[in-house]
C-alpha cells in the first residue's frame, strides 16, 4: 500500500472537494494519503516521498489558483531532483476558455517531467461545462490511477511520451 501525498490547488472549492473524495476512496483502498494546500516543496520534502498525486483547477487566464501558488513557486526555485516520484494530475478547468483549458493542471505536469518525475497513467483533465459532477470522473480515472501504483514500471506512461488525456468532451 502506498503513501500517497495530495497537493490542492482550488479558488472555489471545486478540486478541494474532488481532492477529498479521492482522499477518502485512497484511505478506504488502504493506501495513506495526506491533503496538503499552501505548502512549498520543502515543507513537503518532496524528494523523499514516493507518490504524489496533485488536484488543481485553473483561474483567472490560465493561472495558478492562489493557494497551489507557493508550491509550484518553490518547484521553479529549488528545482529538486525528483527522479524518485510518481505522480499523476487531476485538472479541473473548462473548456469555454479554449486556450487555456486545464492549463494550470497541464503546467505542473510538465514542471514534474522536467524534474525527472515519472508520471503514472493519463493526466485527467476534468471539463466543468460538461461534467457537473467532478467527483465522478475523478473516482472512476483513480480506479486504473491505483492499479498502476502497484503495476511493474514498464507500464508506466513514462514521462508523458504520448500526450494522451482523458476527457469527457471532445474539442
Ligand atoms: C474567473 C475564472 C477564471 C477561470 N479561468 C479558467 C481557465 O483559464 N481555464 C480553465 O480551464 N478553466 C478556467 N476556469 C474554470 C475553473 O477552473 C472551473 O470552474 C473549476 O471547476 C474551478 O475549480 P475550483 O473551485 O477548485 O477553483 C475559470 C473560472 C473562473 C471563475
Amino acid at each position: 500500500m502506498a503513501e500517497i501525498l495530495i497537493v490542492v490547488g482550488s479558488e472555489s472549492g471545486n478540486a478541494h472537494l474532488v481532492a477529498e473524495c479521492v482522499r477518502d476512496a485512497l484511505a478506504r483502498a488502504g493506501h495513506g494519503a495526506t491533503l496538503s494546500t499552501g505548502q512549498g516543496c520543502a515543507d513537503l520534502r518532496l524528494p523523499d516521498r514516493g507518490v504524489l498525486l496533485v488536484c488543481t483547477s485553473t483561474h483567472g487566464h490560465g493561472d495558478w489558483p492562489d493557494n497551489i501558488a507557493p508550491f509550484v513557486r518553490s518547484l521553479d526555485e529549488t528545482r529538486p531532483d525528483l527522479s524518485r516520484l510518481r505522480y499523476g494530475v487531476i485538472a479541473l478547468g473548462d473548456r469555454t476558455y479554449r486556450d487555456t483549458f486545464c492549463l494550470a493542471g497541464r503546467r505542473l505536469d510538465e514542471a514534474l517531467r522536467r524534474l525527472s518525475a515519472t508520471r503514472l497513467g493519463e493526466r485527467l483533465e476534468i471539463d466543468a461545462c460538461q461534467q457537473p459532477l467532478p467527483d465522478e470522473d475523478a473516482l472512476a480515472w483513480l480506479e486504473s490511477w491505483t492499479a498502476l501504483l502497484n503495476a511493474p514500471a514498464a507500464h508506466h506512461n513514462e514521462n508523458n511520451q504520448h500526450e494522451e488525456t482523458r476527457r469527457r468532451c471532445p474539442s
